[in-house]
């Protein structure tokens, strides 16, 4: 009979916690956070001791994306098992995955509803230094490419800010350089592949 009750029990314990995925932001859910963090936090996180500049107990957990960015640091700490304080009553094993995968489920709601990339990087040539190492690691052929290609001009002391464009006649240079540096990977230094004239398809 008890085995029966343990079996229900988690059953219903197993059920709840599919459900709590699914539906995410229940109150139940919500309150079983408040409670953690009651219990092992606000003792100094709280709006009048605020330790460490930080009040956990005026955020609102079930609006994480209002505070994410202070959420995040919370869940840093978590993560890293350093908060509560060593030699501080802190949550069990358990306790912190639950508490951390509840915060981290809603932050990553909350990003998915509001995608901010930011700036996101462009494609670039490399620069004359990058394609000598990138040659290098890939073909095993270490050349002095100064002669394939011209030379990056520096930009407030960077030489490769200015790598945004690629003209055709530079790009025909890098075409040019491919040649031959995969002659040379092939062992075929004397023997040039048939001409093409890939520019057309870029201009
Ligand atoms: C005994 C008091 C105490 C308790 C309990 C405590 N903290 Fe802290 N917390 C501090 C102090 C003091 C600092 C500032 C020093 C530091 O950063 O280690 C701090 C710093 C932090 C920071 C860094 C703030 C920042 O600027 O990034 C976070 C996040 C944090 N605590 C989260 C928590 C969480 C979550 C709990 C509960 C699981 C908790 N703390 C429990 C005292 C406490």
């Amino acid at each position: 009979m008890a085995l029966i009750v343990v079996c229900v029990a988690r059953y219903i314990a197993i059920f709840t916690a599919v459900c709590g995925i699914a539906l995410g932001q229940s109150a139940a859910d919500h309150n079983a956070r408040r409670e953690t963090l009651n219990r092992y936090c606000f003792g100094c996180h709280n709006s009048n001791l605020k330790s460490g500049g930080l009040a956990i107990d005026s955020l609102d957990p079930a609006h994480v994306d209002r505070q994410s960015d202070t959420w995040e640091r919370v869940v840093r700490r978590l993560t890293a098992r350093s908060m509560p304080p060593t030699g501080l009553p802190r949550p069990d094993e358990s306790g912190y995955r639950t508490l951390l995968s509840a915060i981290e489920t809603d932050l990553d709601r909350a990003a998915a509803a509001n995608l901010n990339p930011g700036r996101t990087d462009t494609f670039r040539r490399l620069t004359r230094a990058e394609y000598r190492n990138a040659v290098r690691d890939l073909l095993a052929i270490d050349t002095d490419v100064t002669a394939l290609l011209p030379s990056d001009e520096s930009s407030h002391g960077f030489d490769n800010v200015t790598v945004g464009n690629l003209s055709p006649a530079l790009l025909e240079r890098y075409l040019a350089a491919a040649e031959k540096l995969s002659r040379l990977a092939l062992g075929h230094a004397g023997r040039a592949p048939p001409r093409r004239s890939m520019h057309r398809a870029y201009v």
